[in-house]
């Protein structure tokens, strides 16, 4: 800095009067403005250096004599005699504090002269609250600080770098305050140096200070992603970025701005713009903020974290109910999303309105599903299934549910037989839950002590079975059985009875006679002191034999069987004899009645036995009748197949076969249902017509076997035969087919005559049966899967 020292000179007068003797002889005053911390030297000289006594002296501000000293002492102000008549004051680093009048005396005769120096320190001026770094944010306004201070208010002004430094004088741009510099709508190119210069008039003092401003932005957030998805299992890692724009570079803070459930704690670490996750928790979902920060500025964005957690069922409990009350079955499950919850009963589908359920939201992660049985019963014991299911999974839970009733007995009274020698047990089958405790009573009467009490001991000892197996009169009564549990009681009646065999029956009439059979009508006894009628016996023989012996063909049927005789001898006379059968044994004979037997007839009508299993492997069966004990000479059998529901009379075939029992399908088309209509025929005539349907089996695609290689070679050289035969037959009108040619025409003619003749016979037979088909030729069709057979719907059409 350049020091420039302003010294006063205030006028000097000089005076030179020869007379005297003191070094000067006048008084002057001079003033000194030094810049704080410079030097300030002045010689005092003696101007009458002849004088016999030279008399000089300084004085400080105080009036204190400077006594000389030389340099290197320590105080800043001392004096030194320079030469004889020279005599100087030295004041290093002057400062304020040592700032006044220093003073030259010189004296005589008692007159004292000063030459008074006026020493001012002065500060230079000086910068307060002016940073050299200085940001200032795009966009507004903004006051670039420089303030300065000195003796008077200096005088700022303003200088931008640039090779040729400009001076920035007010305007639109700029405003220049004794605060600054005020640069309006800050952008970019602002950034730069500004030299601000304080400049002190008073004492020409000038400082200046290089300002480096940049202009700052506010942060931007760009993006705020999650690594690899927002959306996580629980259990894996996951990362989230921020990534800001912003001049001077952003500082990233993230948070979580929903709360922590029960206050766990944050489960991440932060890595200067990241947060990273090394295992998920299902307390770990939420909203995450990242905060970019710097010295213009904050911004902040958020992102939803959301976990999934598979369901899992926290409670499905085994339940005990009690019937007819009421019971709540409840399944809880947890998970992320909210799993939906469904119960499954394994037990048949009950309609059962007493049940409701219900379904409620513990958290928003927790569920919870309600069965309320408003009335228990024993249908509903068993064994339920949870099914809890979220978008990542589905998980099953089982509970048992049983219920305890009190004691029932399906039926309440029994009557239970007893005869001779046939040992029975009473028992007291109760259904309970728990188990029941069993006790009897016996009311009997007029029973001897003895009876009695072997009747108790029987009971004592067998828990739910009395035991009977003698055959003693008294032991016949009424016995009761209780059954107790916690829930109840149940009385069980049970009559032991003496029982006896049926007695005769009422009626029996004949329903049907043909020449071998005989069916009859029974009516059996109607009330019966014993067991129930189980079944019919019959004893029958030829007329002419039965009174000869008393052994007889006998038969026997249970009750509800077709009651029928078979193999009995054409234009005969039978007697035959009932008696019903029950458990003890058969009752009492009927009278003897007699029936004919028809004579000799046609074969009756064939019985299909069709089954599945014969039809899928290509055999259609059927049996003759029982009733049919002639021979049976050949059979007819006529086949149409059923297209598109309708059965196709012009694609029907008839065929004679020799008396068998089945039927190959494979030679027929497969997967095709056939009308079958099959006649038995015996010398006296045919019987009549037993139709059916029948789907043919699916022929499997198999592979070609050898023996059809063989046969396709042979049609092959056949073909190959015909064609040579054909050639010849053209050029020569010779060969086989030339030679067969009007033999077949006749052939031909014979065999359709045969045809017609066959089918007439059939048709005859066949309008009589229930199954013909309507004129218009449609008839509908249910197809039962199991047995392959088709059956009309409506057969009686
Ligand atoms: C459970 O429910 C889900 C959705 O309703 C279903 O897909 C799943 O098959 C069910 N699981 C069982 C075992 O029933
Ligand atoms: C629930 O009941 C079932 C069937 O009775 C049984 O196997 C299972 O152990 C029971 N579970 C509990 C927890 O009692
Ligand atoms: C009666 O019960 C006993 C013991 O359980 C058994 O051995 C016997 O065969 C039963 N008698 C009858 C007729 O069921
Ligand atoms: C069944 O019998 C047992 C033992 O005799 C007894 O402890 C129990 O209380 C009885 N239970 C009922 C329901 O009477
Ligand atoms: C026996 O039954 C037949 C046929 O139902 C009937 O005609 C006849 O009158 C009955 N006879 C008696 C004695 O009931
Ligand atoms: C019934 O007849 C068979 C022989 O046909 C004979 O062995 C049996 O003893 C007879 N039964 C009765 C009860 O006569
Ligand atoms: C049937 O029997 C009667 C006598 O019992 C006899 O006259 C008649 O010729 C017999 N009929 C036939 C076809 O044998
Ligand atoms: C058999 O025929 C039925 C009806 O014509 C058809 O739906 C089915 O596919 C056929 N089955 C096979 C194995 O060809």
């Amino acid at each position: 800095m350049k020091e420039k020292n302003f010294v006063f000179t205030i006028i000097v007068m000089v005076f030179v009067p020869h007379v005297c003797f003191a070094c000067f002889t006048d008084n002057q005053e001079y003033e000194y403005r030094l810049k704080t911390g410079s030097t300030f030297y002045m010689e005092c000289r003696c101007e009458q250096p002849t004088s016999s006594r030279i008399m000089l002296q300084w004085l400080d501000t105080h009036d204190q004599t400077i006594e000389p000293s030389g340099p290197g002492t320590k105080s800043n102000v001392y004096t030194e005699w320079w030469d004889e008549v020279t005599y100087s004051l030295y004041i290093t680093n002057i400062s304020k504090s040592i700032s006044g009048n220093y003073k030259c005396v010189t004296d005589y005769n008692d007159q004292i002269h000063y030459r008074t120096y006026d020493v001012e320190a002065y500060d230079p001026p000086y910068f307060v609250n002016t940073k050299e770094a200085q940001y200032v944010v795009s966009g507004a306004d903004a006051l670039i600080n420089c303030e300065a201070r000195g003796e008077t208010d200096p005088l700022i002004s303003w200088h931008k770098d640039g090779n040729e430094p400009i001076e920035i004088t007010d305007d639109s741009k700029y405003e220049i305050s004794g605060l600054g510099l005020l640069i309006r709508n800050i952008t970019d190119e602002d950034t730069g140096i500004y030299k601000c210069t304080a400049n002190d008039f008073e004492t020409g003092e000038e400082v200046n200070i290089d300002i480096k401003v940049e202009v700052i932005t506010k942060p931007e957030i760009e993006e705020v992603t999650a690594i690899p998805d927002n959306v996580a299992f629980e259990g894996a890692s996951i990362a989230m970025d921020c990534s800001a724009r912003g001049i001077p570079p952003p500082e990233y803070t993230w948070r979580k701005v929903t709360q922590n459930e029960n206050g766990s704690k944050i489960n991440y670490e932060q890595v200067f713009n990241r947060i990273v996750f090394e295992n998920i928790t299902a307390s770990d979902r939420g909203i995450y903020e990242c905060i970019a920060n710097n010295s213009a500025g904050s911004v902040s964005k958020q992102i939803e974290l959301k976990v999934l957690v598979p369901p899992t069922i926290t409670q499905f409990n085994n339940v005990t109910a009690i019937e007819d009350g009421t019971v709540q079955v409840v399944c809880k499950a947890s998970g992320i999303p909210i799993p939906k919850i469904n119960l499954l009963f394994l037990n048949e589908e009950t309609d059962d309105h007493s049940i409701v359920w219900d379904s409620k939201n513990i958290s928003d992660t927790e569920t919870e599903f309600y069965l309320s049985f408003l009335r228990v019963n024993r249908q509903h014991e068993g064994s339920y299934i949870c099914n809890a299911s979220n978008d990542v999974e589905s998980v099953t839970s089982e509970m048992h549910m049983s219920v305890l009733y009190k004691p029932h007995f399906s039926k309440p009274t029994v009557n239970v037989w007893g005869w001779d020698s046939n040992p029975v047990n009473l028992t007291c089958d109760y259904e309970s839950n728990p188990p029941s405790n069993i006790t009897w009573r016996y009311q009997g009467s007029n029973i001897s002590t003895n009876v009695q009490l072997e009747i108790n001991r029987r009971i004592i000892e067998n828990e739910n079975k009395v035991p009977i197996d003698f055959n003693n009169e008294t032991m016949y009564g009424v016995y009761e059985c209780t059954a107790t549990n916690d829930y109840g009681e149940a009385k069980k009646i049970i009559v032991f009875l003496e029982g006896f065999p049926p007695p005769p029956i009422r009626n029996v009439s004949i329903q049907n006679v043909t020449s071998t059979s005989v069916t009859f009508s029974i009516e059996g006894p109607e009330e019966i002191p014993g067991p129930n009628v189980i079944g019919f016996t019959s004893e029958y023989d030829l007329a002419e034999n039965y009174n000869i012996t008393n052994i007889h063909v006998n038969r026997t049927w249970a009750v509800g069987n077709l009651y029928r005789i078979n193999k009995l001898k054409p234009n005969s006379s039978y007697l035959i004899k009932f008696a019903a059968v029950n458990d003890v044994g058969a009752g009492a004979w009927s009278d003897s009645m007699e029936f004919v037997t028809l004579e000799k007839s046609t074969p009756e009508e064939p019985i299909w036995e069709t089954d599945s299993e014969s039809i899928s492997e290509g055999i259609l069966k059927w049996r003759k009748s029982d009733d049919t004990d002639e021979q049976i000479d050949f059979y007819y059998i006529r086949y149409c197949p059923v297209l598109d529901l309708v059965l196709q009379y012009e694609l029907c075939n008839l065929e004679m076969i020799e008396p068998t029992t089945q039927f190959d399908l494979n030679k027929l088309e497969s997967n095709t249902t056939y009308y079958f209509e099959l006649v038995a025929h015996n010398s006296l005539g045919n019987s009549t017509v037993a139709t059916n349907y029948i789907t043919t089996p699916v022929k499997e695609p198999s592979t070609i076997s050898a023996a059809a290689v063989l046969g396709i070679v042979v049609v092959i050289v056949f073909l190959v035969l015909l064609l040579l035969d054909l050639i010849l037959l053209l050029w020569r009108k010779q060969g086989i087919i030339a030679s067969c040619v009007n033999k077949k025409k006749k052939v031909k003619q014979a065999d359709k005559l045969d045809e017609r003749d066959k089918k007439g016979l059939l048709r005859d037979n066949a309008e009589s049966t229930e199954a013909k088909v309507p004129a218009n030729g449609h008839k509908e069709y249910e197809y039962n899967k199991t047995t392959g057979v088709i059956t009309g719907k409506h057969s009686a059409v």
